[in-house]
């Protein structure tokens, strides 16, 4: 039975009827499935059956709440962390401090200090200069800790431009040419066990051809590493793999992905890793909302719903299609454009979509939204913070309660004197 499906045509997740979750906590609200995101990740896990030594760490920024990194850490996943907050999720989450490996562009002096005293298993370096900051802070430390250098290896994704990040340009990781050097420079600093390479080409991605290309760069460089001298043990491949936001168009074939991992790293010797964010999440959740109103438009109707941009911002961001249905459709079809309440045209979720007939009052879902929904949230407009429910079996819980705006803003409101006449800190060198 597929994890969100129609039953005496009331749309469930799992065992659970959704008006019920609608009731319990309102609308909007992200209501995720256990069973989907454990059979993504068995899926994942499957599909590199040919890999002898692995680590699987969930990309934590596709989905960081922690009772859903509970389910993937009793997979057996690690996880793929970004910044300060997102290790404490994973914690959190109870994934295993050596599960975890550290990523992102501009880790901080503060969170990389964060992550030595936790004990994180590996950081992902994106350049020279941080990995001369971590060497200090782990000879201070008396520690000498796990880490990679992150290569840009020059390929395009063909994803969207705003989620590709390994072509020469992007921000991300070192260049390919430089490489080796860099690589050489850090593994003779103290505190540092330089033990291989990273890389990430991007997100959303269908077509492996890509990653095929920037995995045999990576296989290049690793042979340069070893003629080197280098002992290089592990080669982190980041995620990227897509999935089909469209009925009846295929998610990025696994299967062939790991049949093709398998072949182009064979004779590697190392231990690979994973960071799949999106493939994991992304059908485990939908985003729960209801119909305010139908307001007659020149063309066909807006169907104004209590979602909005600042919930899912996948649509005004990257023009992304999210599938969207009728929790209890009555059979019949309109076309109709559907918005959501924020004072801006880009809060506009599909336009002249072809969509179940809805009225005020009714529930609806947008679909695929497990992954860089809730996450990406905020409260503009005065919004309040999405909820989110994870049911598993025929139990709901609600992981993450509504926050109002204004008790967040009222929060941060109190007005706090900036000591500004010959602060010390303003004349620091
Ligand atoms: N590893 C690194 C270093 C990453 O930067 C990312 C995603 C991942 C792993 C996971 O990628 P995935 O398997 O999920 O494709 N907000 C955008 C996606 C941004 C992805 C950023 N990096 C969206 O909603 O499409």
């Amino acid at each position: 039975m597929k994890p969100f499906h129609h039953a005496d045509g009331v749309l469930h997740a799992e065992a659970v009827a959704l008006p019920r979750i609608a009731e319990a906590v309102g609308t909007p609200a992200y209501v995720y499935s256990a069973a989907a995101l454990r059979s993504a990740a068995r899926r994942f896990r499957a599909a590199l059956a040919d890999i002898p030594r692995k680590h699987i760490a969930f990309a934590v920024k596709a989905n960081p709440n922690p009772a859903v990194l509970d389910v993937l850490a009793r997979e057996g996943f690690g996880a793929d962390i970004v910044s300060g907050g997102e290790l404490v999720a994973a914690l959190d989450g109870g994934i295993l401090p050596e599960e975890i490996v550290f990523s992102g562009t501009g880790k901080t002096q503060a969170e990389l200090m964060q992550a030595l005293d936790v004990g994180i298993g590996q950081f992902n370096l994106e350049l020279e200069a941080e990995g001369r900051l971590l060497s200090r802070l782990a000879v201070e430390r008396g520690t000498r800790v796990a880490a990679v250098l992150r290569v840009n290896p020059d390929v395009d994704a063909r994803t969207h431009a705003k989620i590709t990040t390994g072509r020469a340009e992007s921000k991300f990781g070192v260049p390919m040419a430089e490489a080796a050097a860099i690589y050489d420079r850090l593994a003779a600093l103290d505190g540092l066990d330089m033990r291989g390479i990273a890389l990430h080409i991007g997100s959303q991605i269908t077509d492996l051809a890509p990653l095929e290309d920037a995995y045999r760069r990576a296989g290049e460089l690793l042979a340069t590493l070893r003629t080197g001298g280098h002992r290089v043990t592990h080669v982190d491949l980041g995620g990227g793999l897509g999935v089909s936001y469209r009925s009846g168009e295929p998610d990025a074939d696994v299967e062939v992905y790991g049949a093709m991992v398998a072949r182009v790293t064979q004779g590697w010797n190392v231990t690979l890793m994973f960071e799949p964010g999106r493939f994991i999440a992304a059908h485990a959740g939908v985003l729960l909302t209801a119909v305010t109103w139908v307001k007659p438009g020149s063309a066909h109707p807006f169907i104004v719903v209590d979602a909005a941009m600042n919930d899912l911002m996948r649509p005004a961001l990257y023009d992304a299609w999210h599938a969207f249905s009728a929790v209890e459709p009555s059979g019949r079809r309109i076309v109709a454009d559907i918005v959501g309440p924020v004072c801006e045209t880009g809060d506009t979720f599909a336009r002249a979509r072809e969509i179940d007939d809805v009225k005020a009052g009714d529930l609806c879902v947008f679909h695929t939204v497990g992954a860089y929904g809730a996450t990406m949230a905020s409260t503009y407009n005065g919004r309040s913070l999405v909820p989110e429910v994870l049911v598993d079996g025929d139990s709901a819980t609600v992981i993450a309660e509504r926050l109002d705006a204004h008790a967040i803003a009222r929060q941060r409101s109190g007005r706090r004197r900036i000591a500004c006449a010959r602060s010390p800190v303003l004349h620091a060198s």
